[in-house]
């Protein structure tokens, strides 16, 4: 381990770990307000690859390496993964409180302790009895191979960590363990980044995978996870509303598989189940002959889901419109709205405007486009959309409707689930009409005026 030399004082972010030596109000970095606080910073090299020194070689030279996986035997969290747990990787799960990162940990090291590899859980937040409790509730019998402490001394958890050699370590939370090499509380930015730089050493030299479990604040009192992001090898952030039972784990970064996966699950009395078919679980409850309604297929990284898109478009009362967007950029419904008004003559300046991504997912596929802006002129009409068909397209300032990708995933998904026509993008159409796509009615648009002509004909 790199040797401390001298401590200093300095000024750190806790938003994002920004260090100054002066205090200043606005971060340069994040651009939040009143985020500086004092910290003490430790003296020595950052990175855990600091102070190796080796010789330069010729890419062609070296040897490559298949990394070591190991599947957790969770399909949904495999997929996220790109496969399982690579050794000696470090793996970051955050969210909100309360959204699930202990569950999920517990019912990881299970699977692991079941396959045979010895798992230590240290539990900062929670006691063994209450870790225990929780395990009662996931699994009849907890494996043979799990341990379980209570440590919030980074020192002890090393000790325990090279006593037992475990494969996977899971720390809950990354928040409460500390150094004494630093006197800033437990939590601050400085103790985060340090522990966590203490622990991926450790995890590279000996070999034990990691899940740091890291929780998200609002106020950025506590030192958030973004301030590990560029530490450890893969974040994994849980999505979702604290009143729905799903749930969606996301990966931002994954230095051992591709990004924008993500896997959906279900919380419930047993813990969190895979949702293994989300199309047919996000549209269950979809309303039938009701005008706002329409359903997008998505694609979040190699997987299609459909997905209800509702809108609501009402008289506004004293003069002052509201807008409202859930699920979707808000600045995207602005902007499909203004489309909307210029391209298509639709008087929306005096309404109100309500935009619903049903699930609880957030979507940044530019492929929904088409679907905002023809469920906003389906409930301003109050004009139905036919139950059975989807639209899919990336919308222009001109109103023309862009290609997207993926277009056959989306299309399958969509026939499966029984949709029997779908209004896509003329570029995308001319792709995909050769290649046969069963019974699905396929519909090409060039712009917004095309598809509301599609769908209600001239009598708008
Ligand atoms: P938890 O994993 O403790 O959240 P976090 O570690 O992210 O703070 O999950 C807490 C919530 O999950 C809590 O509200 C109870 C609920 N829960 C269930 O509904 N079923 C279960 O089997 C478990 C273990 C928790
Ligand atoms: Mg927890």
């Amino acid at each position: 381990m790199p040797k401390v030399t001298r401590s200093k004082v300095a000024f750190v972010c806790q938003n994002c770990g920004y260090t100054s030596l002066k205090w200043i109000g606005k971060c340069p970095d994040c651009s939040s307000w009143n985020s500086f606080v004092e910290e003490e910073v430790l003296n020595k090299p950052r990175s855990y690859t600091a102070g190796r020194i080796s010789e330069p070689v010729l890419l062609h030279s070296v040897r490559s390496q298949e990394e070591d996986r190991v599947p957790v035997g969770i399909i949904e969290l495999d997929r996220v993964l790109g496969g399982g747990i690579v050794r000696g990787s470090v793996i970051l799960v955050g969210g909100d409180p309360g959204i699930g990162k202990s569950t999920i940990s517990l019912q990881i090291s299970h699977q692991l302790a079941e396959k045979g590899k010895k798992v230590l859980y240290v539990s900062g937040e929670e006691s063994v009895g209450q870790t225990k409790m929780r395990s009662d509730r996931l699994y009849s019998k907890a494996s043979d191979n799990l341990y379980i402490v209570n440590a919030t001394d980074i020192d002890s958890v090393l000790e325990f960590i090279k006593k037992f050699l475990p494969d996977l370590v899971v720390i809950d939370s990354i928040q409460v363990v500390y150094t004494q090499a630093l006197s800033s509380s437990a939590g601050s930015v400085s103790q985060v980044r340090e522990c966590a730089n203490i622990l991926t050493q450790l995890a590279k030299q000996a070999g034990v995978s990691m899940l740091l479990i890291g929780h998200v604040t609002k106020e950025g009192t506590l030192a958030g996870p973004r301030v590990l992001e560029h530490i450890v090898d893969t974040v994994l952030y849980f999505e979702g509303e604290r009143f729905s039972n799903y749930r969606v784990l996301r990966v931002i970064k994954n230095r051992f598989g591709s990004t924008n996966e993500i896997g959906v699950f279900e919380m419930g009395i047993t813990g969190l189940s895979e949702v293994k078919n989300p199309s047919e679980i996000f549209l269950a409850e979809r309303p039938k002959e009701v005008s706002g309604s329409v359903v997008v297929p998505i694609v979040e990284g190699s997987r299609p889901i459909l997905i209800e898109v509702q809108a609501l478009v009402t008289k506004a009362n004293f003069g002052v419109t509201r807008r409202k967007a859930q699920g979707i950029d808000y600045n995207r419904l602005s902007l499909l709205v203004a489309v909307l008004e210029k391209r298509l003559s639709l008087k929306l300046f005096d309404k109100d405007i309500f935009v619903n991504v049903v699930g609880g997912m957030k979507i940044e596929d530019p492929a929904v486009d088409m679907a905002i802006s023809l469920a906003v002129a389906s409930s301003n009409y109050d004009k139905v959309i036919p139950f059975d068909t989807v639209v899919v397209g990336e919308v222009g300032l001109a109103s023309e409707i862009r290609s997207i990708t993926n277009i056959l995933l989306r299309i399958n998904e969509a026939q499966k689930l029984g949709f029997k026509k779908c209004i896509l993008p003329r570029t995308n159409y001319q792709a995909c009409k050769s290649l046969g796509t069963g019974g699905m009615s396929l519909v090409p648009v060039d712009d917004l005026k095309g598809a509301f002509y599609n769908l209600w004909g001239e009598n708008l």
